[in-house]
């Protein structure tokens, strides 16, 4: 077996050019972890931030001035062929899918190692293609959904950043709780996939600012969190709830600090979300063999195009997930 794998290796901050299509060492797992063969890894906003180093959390967690972080990537897809010598979970052939991003990264390459506590079986009828699309994003939905919004069915949904990976999969497993009325937010050439989808309603931002009109929602889930808080609260109901997945950092930071005060005032509830990754793939597992959740992917690109597949994704020309195949490991 070779000693050397390719890989894409972010070597500054910057723009696309910092990442290089290389090869490098390949990895060899340690005790308690197995080393996968990648046959698909998708783009993730890890990805965008980590390759231009911004916002300046991004270079607080993963190296100030030089990214610490030599192989990017969140979510894989394969399967397994070495394990460490604590490994009882998982043996040589399983066809395993995981998020990284706790765990150093390391997605775009041909093979990486990951803890054995990271990865799930993948369900007899999914792809590669779309267990490379799930970890990251559905556990972001769902534990924006369920842990954080409670949400129940009956209840009125908008997803704001809604035609994204989060909002795809969001409304898929909203729809599973047995929510009906689902708003969401997005630009126009992505409203047609999102009622394809389930979305009752959709709203452009380009055309309509969903904080100025009079509807009113029990719960916001929101990938994008790009305006003052006190907007969002304005459309919410009585004792609603606004879950922040992501965003602008001064915005994140408003909700933070300001939770108790907007709680005890205006009873209504502004929480921030901490991914825990993997921790419910096995919920997502049995939606997913039910044929209740399925992936929606328009972009594919090869990994020595992963610079290009970021640029793609970071310019918001996506539509659900954008995802790279390892066509020497397919
Ligand atoms: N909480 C945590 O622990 C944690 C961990 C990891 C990641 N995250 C966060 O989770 C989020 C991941 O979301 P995702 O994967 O769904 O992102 P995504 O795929 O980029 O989707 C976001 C969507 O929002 C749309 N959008 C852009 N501007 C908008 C606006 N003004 N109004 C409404 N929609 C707009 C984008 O489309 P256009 O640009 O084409 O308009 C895109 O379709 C990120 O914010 C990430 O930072 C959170």
């Amino acid at each position: 077996m070779s000693l050397s794998m390719k890989a894409i290796v972010l070597t500054k901050y910057g723009s696309s050019e910092a990442l290089q299509f290389r090869e490098v060492a390949k990895p060899i797992p340690k005790d308690n972890e197995v080393l996968v063969k990648i046959h698909a890894t998708s783009i993730n906003d890890w990805d965008w931030c980590l390759m231009r180093g911004t916002p300046f959390y991004i270079r607080l967690l993963c190296g100030l001035l030089k990214p610490k972080v030599q192989i990017p990537g969140v979510d894989i897809a394969g399967e397994v062929v070495a394990i460490g010598k604590n490994v009882s979970q998982l043996k040589p052939g399983d066809r395993v899918y995981g998020d990284l991003s706790e765990n150093g990264f390391g997605g775009f390459a041909e093979y990486a190692c990951a803890p054995v506590t990271t990865l799930a079986l993948m369900p007899k009828n999914m792809s590669y293609i779309d267990a490379a699309a799930i970890p990251h994003a559905a556990m972001l939905a769902l534990q924006g959904l369920r842990d954080l919004g409670k949400i129940q069915p009956g209840q009125k949904l908008l997803i704001n950043g809604a035609g994204g990976g989060v909002g795809t999969l969001g409304v898929q497993i909203a729809k599973s709780i047995g929510v009906e009325n689902i708003t969401g937010v997005d630009c126009s050439n992505k409203l047609d996939m999102m009622r394809s989808l389930g979305f009752d309603r959709t709203i452009d931002y380009q055309q309509e600012d969903f904080t100025e009109n009079e509807r009113n929602y029990d719960l916001i889930l929101d990938p994008k969190t790009n305006r003052s808080i006190f907007k969002y609260l304005r459309v919410l109901k009585p004792h609603g709830t606004y879950v922040t997945v992501g965003g602008e950092t001064p915005r994140l930071l408003q909700a933070l600090f300001l939770f108790p005060i907007i709680r005890f005032f205006l009873k209504k509830n502004v929480l921030v979300l901490a991914l825990k990754p993997n921790k419910d793939l096995d919920y997502i597992k049995e939606l997913f063999e039910a044929g209740q959740i399925k992936p929606v992917i328009k972009s594919f690109y090869k990994l020595s195009e992963v610079p290009e597949a970021i640029q793609h994704f970071g310019e918001g020309n996506h539509q659900g997930k954008v995802i790279i195949t390892l066509e020497s490991n397919l």
